[in-house]
């Protein structure tokens, strides 16, 4: 029960397991070989897992420095030996010929990406059926399906999902996919900010977020590990609603807003209004969540987030602070505060806020805030 993706998500995509990286003459491809080399080859829970991370940074990266193979690998826990061996074969692993088998030309090749593209079902009537698994095309088909099924379950990336499966050995109702409605697969950036579509996913959203809040840096980079944030989505870790989800608090600080829709209906709402109580959203059974709207930086804002947690990668937060606060002429014009990890819901500090808002930007304001 290791893998927390569910098997019909991968209809029209290639799988690649660890065992199809060697080339049919038995050579080795040259993470395999580098690892080997290296001595980096431990534990046989962990080692193909150490593998298919350091062959999605190879199929990436010709040379990949030292800090993409520690962030390539900040997924892969090693509880025996230590890391050393593995990060020495992902430096070099781009030393070694290329394979005959998954080089990175073969990867990105015309002819593998019209294979994969071929793989697609585009249309309604080709959609994957199987029961208790419906996967809609378009957003009007998707709305419709969880309308009138409001007892399914919304299923977007499954990194949360996945693990009341494996973990929780819980019995699933039946599962409406939105990963290939291509209309939630958007990002779209416009005047009145970017809007992210509820099937886009971590990876994406992050970096789009990262042109306009570079601020948002290490809080992007300490969020999961990149296979995590290739499958999730920002939408699905909003509507979770963990008072310890990362990304809800920098969300509302900047004032981001949900687009909701309900069969034919459809409404929008301040992100902090979505969250009434533990596990308790402003979300009607056979509601989903389409988008996020994020607006445009200020030219008078300052903006900065962070995250406490027992250990840098791959640890749940214990608080996360964002904050965004407008200064004109030496004074507090506005100032949003929002925080996970310190009550039952991610919300926002209105006292503080209130002690902020007309004051002078000093650390005497800064004192009277936190007192308040
Ligand atoms: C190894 C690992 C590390 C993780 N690290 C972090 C971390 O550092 N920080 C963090 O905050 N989280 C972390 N998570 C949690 C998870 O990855 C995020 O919460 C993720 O964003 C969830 O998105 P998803 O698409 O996978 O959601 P799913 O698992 O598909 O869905 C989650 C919930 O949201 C609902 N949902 C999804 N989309 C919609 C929608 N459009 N409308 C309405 N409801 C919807 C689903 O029905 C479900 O209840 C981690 C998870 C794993 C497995
Ligand atoms: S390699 Fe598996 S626990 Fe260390």
């Amino acid at each position: 029960n290791s893998c927390i993706r569910f098997l019909p998500t991968l209809d029209g995509k290639e799988l690649v397991t660890v065992e199809s990286l060697q080339a049919p003459d038995g050579m080795l491809h040259p993470v395999q070989r580098a690892l080997v080399d290296c001595h980096g080859s431990q534990c046989g829970f962990c080692t193909p897992g150490f593998v298919m991370s350091l062959f999605a940074l190879y199929l990436q990266r010709a040379a990949p420095t030292r800090e993409e193979v520690l962030t390539a690998l900040s997924g892969n826990l090693c509880r025996c030996t230590g890391y050393r061996p593995i990060i020495d074969a992902g430096e070099c692993m781009g030393n070694y010929p290329e394979p005959a088998r998954w080089s990175r030309a073969d990867a990105q090749s015309a002819t593998r990406t019209d294979q994969l593209r071929a793989l697609r079902r585009t249309q309604s009537h080709d959609a994957l059926r199987l029961p208790g698994f419906h996967t809609p095309r378009n957003l009007d088909e998707l709305a419709a399906a969880l309308a009138a099924a409001p007892g399914s379950l919304l299923l977007a990336g499954g990194t949360d999902v996945g693990l009341w499966a494996t973990k929780q050995l819980r019995e699933l109702p039946p599962i409406i996919y939105l990963g290939n409605v291509a209309e939630l697969q958007q990002i779209r950036r416009s005047a009145v900010g970017l809007w992210i579509g509820a099937a886009v996913t971590l990876t994406a959203a992050w970096s789009a977020l990262l042109e306009d809040y570079p601020a948002l840096a290490e809080q992007a980079r300490r969020f999961a590990s990149p296979p995590v944030c290739n499958s999730g989505t920002l939408c699905g870790n909003i509507a979770n609603g963990s008072p310890i989800g990362d990304s809800m608090p920098a969300l509302i600080a900047l004032g981001a807003e949900l687009e909701l829709r309900h069969g034919a209906r459809q409404r929008r709402i301040p992100l902090e209004r979505l969250y009434l109580g533990y596990q308790r959203k402003d979300l009607a059974p056979g509601e989903l969540i389409v988008g996020v709207l994020v607006p445009p930086p200020r030219a008078a804002q300052w903006f900065a987030s962070y995250k406490l947690a027992k250990r840098i990668d791959q640890d749940i937060s214990a608080v996360c602070g964002a904050f965004a606060v407008e200064v004109s002429d030496g004074h507090i014009v506005s100032a949003r505060l929002a925080y996970g990890g310190m009550a039952a819901i991610p919300a926002r500090a209105p006292a503080a806020e209130r002690a902020m808002t007309g004051q002078p930007w000093s650390e005497a304001t800064i004192a009277s805030a936190t007192a308040a």
